[in-house]
């Protein structure tokens, strides 16, 4: 790769800023990585990696010569005209975006006529031209802004920040959209250049757009379940026109994570505070918590009052491949059961340091047998691969009970019925072991 390219610096090293870093230092440039994260910061200089996310670690590692790790934004700004912006952006009880965090970089940058904040956050439309009018009031007119919206996906983040499906650059039409732009050229994505605020929107409706996708997945399985049909064909069937496509046409109990909650959120705030009631959005939410509570449902079909039943949780982050548990169905799921009277145990092969700050009063189990053992029923909660290929006589063997819920249509149906367990998934209809009768709606015949 070139040596001689732009030096930038990266303010957040989370899940989007230490990609970002890694991903241009890849490509050649020095990268100025700065946290307020002390023990981050002192753990990232001994390579360390403070999240889990396959191919990272070998990332930093390869680019360590020219990655830089300090809590002083002052060495940003020394060495690179560039400073991309990757602060956290959570909801406040509102459901609008928190933006103390962007506006503490924001308030720490000195006057200048050659740097430019370069936004990777996710923030509500009309934050840059906020930000452009905060510059000006405090004599920093000179100082340039750029929206640079990230679409990387956790658990596949390196990847996509290599091969992007398109760069959206929103800018002034000054020296930084371009340089910011030259720093993308080698990944040769589809540019999408365009003015500020259209790129601030371009992140929260493709967000809502995909969120929308997966709630009406789950209501066409919800109702697949009522009438005997299985989501599984519907999906494909529908997946192979290619306007509709067959990504994110998987149901399941509910989407999570950093992103999909608070920016549909965010995006119902800020057309509500525009004046505008984005009546979609408010089903898309409902329909996403009311998919997390249907296992509760399921569950209590099958086994009646939950008080004192024992129920093991295979997974917990919020999907696979990551140990995020913001806003993960597993904690929902743990909750609501205890509320129920069950006693839980819970097995997640990354996010067990994660959840045990989040999720009180389970066990902690060592591995899915032993999450299992005793169970009354299992439900599969996160399709990480581990569970795909579990030997379900096995599984079948250590539990008290037959049923397994699978949240995910991760496993084989045949397989486990084979195993001797009651399948009950989502969108299709419950398998039993043979010589044990179905339950559940007919097959229409019209
Ligand atoms: N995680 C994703 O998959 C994803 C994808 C696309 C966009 N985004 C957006 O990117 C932004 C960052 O998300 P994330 O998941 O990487 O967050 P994160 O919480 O993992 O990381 C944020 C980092 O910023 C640091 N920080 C906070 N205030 C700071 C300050 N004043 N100066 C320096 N560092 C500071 C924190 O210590 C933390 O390390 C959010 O707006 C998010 O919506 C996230």
């Amino acid at each position: 790769m070139a040596t001689t390219r732009e030096p930038i610096g990266v303010i957040g090293t989370g899940y989007v800023g230490l990609v970002t870093a890694a991903g241009f230092a890849e490509l050649g440039s020095d990268v100025y990585c700065i946290d307020i994260d002390e023990a981050k910061i002192e753990g990232l200089r001994r390579g360390e990696i403070p999240i889990y996310e396959p191919g990272l670690e070998e990332l930093v590692a390869k680019n360590s010569g020219r990655m830089h790790f300090s809590t002083d934004i002052g060495e940003a700004l020394e060495h690179a005209r560039l400073l991309f912006v990757a602060v956290g952006t959570p909801p406040t009880y509102s459901g609008d975006a928190d933006l103390s965090a962007v506006y503490a970089v924001v308030d720490a940058m000195p006057p200048s006529d050659h740097h430019a904040l370069v936004m990777k956050s996710t923030v509500p439309v009309g934050t840059g031209e906020a930000i452009r009018r905060r510059f000006e009031e405090t004599g920093k007119s000179g100082f340039r802004y750029v929206s640079c919206p990230e679409f990387l996906k956790e658990g596949s983040a390196v990847q996509d920040f290599l091969h992007p499906d398109r760069v959206v650059i929103g800018d002034e039409g000054d020296w930084a959209g371009d340089a910011v732009a030259e720093l993308y050229a080698p990944l040769d994505a589809p540019l999408v250049r365009t003015d500020i605020a259209s790129a601030e929107m371009v992140k929260l409706a493709s967000n809502a757009f995909l969120a929308t996708k997966i709630s009406f997945i789950n209501e066409i399985a919800n109702v697949c379940e009522e009438t005997g049909a299985d989501v599984i064909e519907v999906a494909r069937g529908m997946g192979l026109d290619d306007r509709i496509g067959p990504k994110f046409l998987q149901p399941g109990i509910g989407f999570g994570g950093s992103c999909f909650p608070k920016d549909v959120s965010a995006l119902k705030q800020l057309a509500g505070n525009s004046g505008y009631h984005f009546q979609l959005l408010n089903a898309v939410i409902e329909v996403n918590e009311l998919q997390k509570r249907r296992v509760i449902g399921k569950l209590e079909k099958h086994l009646g009052e939950l008080v004192g039943k024992r129920i093991a949780l295979l997974g917990l982050a919020f999907k696979p491949n990551t140990n995020d548990m913001r806003e993960a169905s597993s904690l929902v799921l743990s909750a609501r059961l205890q509320a129920a009277g069950a006693t839980v145990s819970v097995y997640d092969p990354i996010a067990e340091d994660e959840a045990r700050e989040l999720i009180q009063g389970v066990r902690f189990a060592t591995d899915a047998l032993d999450c299992a053992r005793d169970a009354d029923a299992v439900v599969i909660v996160t399709e990480w691969d581990e569970f795909r290929s579990l030997d379900l006589g096995e599984l079948a063997g250590v539990m008290a009970g037959q049923l397994i819920i699978d949240g995910r249509n991760a496993l084989d149906p045949q397989a486990a019925v084979a195993a001797g367990l009651r399948y009950e998934s989502v969108g299709r209809r419950l398998m039993t072991p043979p010589g044990q009768p179905y339950v559940g709606p007919e097959r229409r015949t019209v």
